[in-house]
Formats: structure tokens, sequence, C-alpha cells
């Protein structure tokens, strides 16, 4: 009796756990347990051997079992069916319907002005280089003729990352300019490009992080007409071929004679308006004929060969392309404002 008991309820655990999720484990669901050669008839069968007086009581307990087994089985071959159903309903959804569509990001615009002005530069034979945002003093100051004193060396405009010897972000891409001349020989023609830092407020027009591209042009008999017609030839293919250049006299410590670079106001078209305080002119940035001295600490005679070099804001350049009044907009990613830009090339 003993022994069939603890059979019965092992067979009732066993009834209860099975899982089915084909037709397959149905079936052997219901050879196992409720066939007429399942081990429920079997048990029923064992009966005999029992004593008279605990048979009704075991066969109560059977006839529980066998009713408990048949309604799994329902509930089972249900769950199965469901799961069956389930299926061809995704098998018969239209798969040819076009899905919801997904947002699709845009070039971010600075990389598109980027682009644009590294096309116009490449096709008058320049190559693009790239430098380190992490510099020594010497790539940053010391070979551009920055005098000891000069004040673009003080802590208020760079950043420092470590002192004696000087590790700083470089705060401008005429870091790239030197390390092209240490290591290649003239004729060079390159454009160099990159993020720049200096330790300003963030405001609307002004930020710490920002991008420079700068040109140089070293060769046998450079000179000042090669710079202009080159600047010229440059805003016309990038502001449309309206536009006028004007150089006004400046000072850099690495160009020597130096100059700011104007273009006419893109708005007035040189009228005067607000855009370019009614002056009609527009800087974008700053050119002049590669002093000599940095010639000499680069490595290069400056007896034979002379160059130009300018340098402007990508920031600014993309503001004045698209009138865009505030920089922060280039860093915050705000997607109404970089949607703007999707179908731009
Ligand atoms: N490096 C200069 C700056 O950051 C720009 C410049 C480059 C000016 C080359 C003249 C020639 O202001």
């Amino acid at each position: 009796m003993e022994d069939i008991l603890s059979k019965l309820h092992y067979v009732l655990k066993e009834v209860e756990e099975f899982q089915a999720d084909s037709k397959d484990k149905l079936e052997r669901f219901k050879s196992v347990f409720i066939g007429r050669k399942g081990v429920v008839t079997e048990l029923f069968e064992q009966m005999k051997e029992v004593a008279p007086e605990h048979r009704k009581e075991l066969g109560q307990q059977l006839n529980r079992l066998k009713n408990f087994a048949e309604d799994r089985y329902k509930s089972l071959v249900d769950q199965v069916s469901e799961l069956t159903e389930s299926k061809s309903v995704s098998l018969s959804q239209d798969l040819t319907l076009p899905t919801i569509p997904e947002n699709l990001g845009s070039v971010h615009p600075l990389t598109q002005v980027r682009w644009q002005i590294e096309e116009i530069f490449e096709r008058m034979g320049f190559n693009i280089s790239e430098g380190r945002e992490i510099e020594d003093d010497w790539h940053n100051f010391s070979a551009l003729n920055f005098p000891p004193d000069h004040p673009a060396r003080d802590m208020q405009d760079t950043f420092f990352i470590e002192k004696n010897p000087d590790i700083l972000l470089r705060t401008h891409t005429s870091t790239i300019q030197v390390r092209v001349m240490e290591t290649q020989a003239p004729p060079i023609r390159t454009l160099c490009i990159g993020r720049v830092f200096r330790n300003e407020a963030i405001s609307a027009r002004a930020h710490c992080i920002f991008h420079q591209i700068e040109g140089l042009y070293v060769d046998r008999n450079v000179g000042f007409a090669d710079l202009k017609q080159t600047l010229l030839h440059f805003v016309k293919e990038l502001f449309g071929k309206n536009t006028k250049i004007r150089l006004r006299p400046s000072y850099f410590p690495f160009t020597e004679p130096s100059a700011e670079l104007d273009i006419s106001c893109l708005i007035c078209k040189g009228e005067g308006c607000n855009m370019c305080k009614h002056t009609g002119w527009v800087e974008i940035g700053g050119t002049g004929m590669v002093d000599p001295n940095v010639l000499k600490s680069s490595g290069i005679d400056p007896v034979e060969f002379t160059g130009f070099a300018f340098g402007m804001g990508l920031e600014r350049i993309t503001n004045l392309k698209y009138q865009i009044r505030d920089l922060r907009l280039f860093t915050e990613n705000d997607v109404r404002f970089l949607r703007q830009f999707a179908t731009l090339s």
C-alpha cells in the first residue's frame, strides 16, 4: 500500500509539472499518463495487490489522479493550440507594409562647412594635416616666434596641463603648421584643421572650445600676391562670386607683414547693416607672410623659401554662412537646431 501511495504522489507531481509546447509533447503526455498503457492504468491494476480494507480509499485517490491528469491534458491542449495560432498570425502579417520610419541623423553644420572648405583648398592643391590637441610650449608658442612674455602665454588665455616644462591644450592650429614644416620639405601646401582651446567664459559670442582652419603655403618665390589671390578665390567659392576681400594691417608674432582678413558683408553686400556694424565688412581671420624666424625654427631656409599662412575660426565662418547668432548651439546637440541642416550636403 505504502509503495503504491508514494508512486501515486510521484505521478501527481509529474503530471502537475509537465510542460507542453508542441503536439508531440501532448502525445507523449497522453501515452505516459492517461493512455491505456499509461501509468494511471498501471496503478489501477496494482490495486488488486492491496489489502481489501484499503482498496476504497486508494480507489478514490486514483480516481482523483485520473481526473487531474485528464484536466491537465485539456489545459495543455489549449496552451499548445494558442501557441500555434499566434505563430500563424505572425506569419499572416503583411510583410510588405512600410516600417515605422527611423529618425535619420544629419551631418553637423560645422562638419558640413569644414568639408566645403577642405574641398575648395584641395582643388587648389592643398592637402589636409591634423596634429595633436595636447601640445608643448615649443609647437604652440616658441617655434612660432612668441616672445617669452607674450600675453597669450598667460594662464588667463591658455589651459596648462603641466608647468615647467609646459604642456598645454593648443590655443591655435598653427601648431600643426610647425609640425608639418619640421617633418616635410617644401613645397608645402597644407590645410591644418582641428579643435582649439582658450580659457574664455562661455557666452553667445565666445567659447573655450572651438575649431580653426589654418593654411600654409611654403615654396620658392611665394609672395603677398599669392596670398591675396588664394584667399580671394577661396571666399568667392565659399560665399559666392561677388564677395570681396579687404586686408587690414595687423600683428601676429609668426607672420610679417600680417593682416586681418575681412569679407564684404553677406547681408547688405557692403551697404552697411547691423551684422557688419554699418561698415560693410566683416572679419573672418588673420593672415600674413610666414616670419623668417618661424621658417628657421622649423628647419627651412628662409633665404631660399618664403611662404604665407592664414587662419580662421570654423564657427565664425559657419555663423556667417547660416546667420547663427549663438555659438553655444553648436555644442548643445539640440535636434531642433541640427535638423535644419539635414538637407544640406
Ligand atoms: N593662429 C592665429 C590665431 O589663432 C591665426 C593666424 C594664422 C593668423 C596664420 C595669421 C596666420 O589667431
